[in-house]
């Protein structure tokens, strides 16, 4: 399959969606990262995502629809979770929350599980096609299963070209990390995924039993050994700086933590690509942002 790469306009948002209606998943940037959505009514478009990432059938997807209202026709908010959507709806908040038997969504889409995880998303470009398509759509990360994320159409590019018809460019993404997702339990609220969000009275559901299936160890994976905290670069490492120190390129010069997280998946890409067989990264501070930064480099740089 030839992959085409676009730049977002009312005819390529109109090629995009027909492909939708036709079944076939497209890549779309929104406000976290690049997504690949696909027609979440549509139990085969949407075995097409997992068919074209490699993705684990166990790891459930995320619905994106355009309003609070659509979100409700899909699952049952409770009080904790609708307040948070209000403050933060359209944006980078995912919600895990019972499934209505009536939602018309595939169970493929939440592989199974009674719960569903919905986002209102803010990009435009996702915006314009869900107007245009007319029904929620299931999107995880434009990225082959368990390697790095993609924030820019080239990133999409790479992992996936060939097996997708359709990547809608518009540039690099502002936000970088994935949607913060929480869910409501017992009347409190946990956090199932740490992202650019900080959600007031959550607790992290970490270390308890509970799913977010695709918080496996390893995961935003490059292809080469990764050691983090690096202070300097060891023999043949490609460093990834932060702050003072610098690196071959740095998440941040001035260590701006939202400048890091939008930079994140991109130098990770590019250390990947560059000729050194190993990556260090320097030290991120642990707090606010930080967290999720973290927290992606810490699965990066897992055992596989
Ligand atoms: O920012 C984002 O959230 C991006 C953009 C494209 O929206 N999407 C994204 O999707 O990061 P993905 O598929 O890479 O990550 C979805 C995460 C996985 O960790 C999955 O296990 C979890 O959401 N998830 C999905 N449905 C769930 C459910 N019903 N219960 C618990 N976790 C769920
Ligand atoms: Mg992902």
């Amino acid at each position: 399959m030839q992959t085409r790469t676009l730049p977002f306009s009312d005819a390529t948002i109109a090629k995009a969606a027909r492909l939708v209606l036709d079944g076939s998943p497209v890549a779309v940037p929104t406000e976290t990262v690049y997504g690949l959505a696909a027609d979440g009514t549509n139990a085969e478009a949407v075995a097409r995502i997992y068919e074209a990432k490699g993705r684990p059938s166990f790891n459930p997807l995320i619905v994106h629809v355009l309003t609070i209202a659509d979100a409700e026709k899909l699952v049952y908010l409770g009080p904790l979770v609708r307040q948070a959507a209000e403050a933060h709806w359209p944006g980078p908040l995912t919600i895990v929350a019972p499934r209505r038997a009536d939602s018309g969504i595939a169970s493929i889409v939440s592989a199974g599980l009674d719960t569903l995880a919905v986002r209102v998303p803010q990009h435009p470009a996702m915006r314009a096609l869900l107007e245009a398509v007319g029904r929620p759509l299931a999107a995880p990360s434009a990225n082959a299963s368990g390697s790095i994320s993609s924030t820019r159409a080239d990133h999409v590019l790479h992992s996936l070209g060939g097996r997708i018809p359709l990547i809608v460019d518009d540039g690099p993404c502002s936000g970088g990390i994935e949607s913060t997702i929480i869910a409501e339990r017992d009347g409190a609220l946990q956090i199932l995924r740490s992202g650019p969000l900080e959600i007031a009275g959550a607790a992290s559901a970490s270390g308890s039993a509970i799913e977010a299936p695709g918080q496996m160890a390893s995961h935003y994976a490059p292809s080469k050994p990764l050691r983090l905290n690096a202070n300097s670069a060891l023999d043949g490492e490609y460093l990834i700086g932060f702050g003072d120190i610098a690196g071959a390129a740095s998440l941040s010069p001035t260590g701006d933590l939202v400048e890091a997280a939008a930079s994140l998946f991109d130098l990770l890409h590019r250390a990947d690509r560059a000729d050194n067989p190993r990556i260090a990264v320097a030290p991120v501070p642990d707090t606010g942002l930080g967290a999720a930064i973290n927290d992606r480099l810490r699965r990066a740089a897992a055992p596989r």
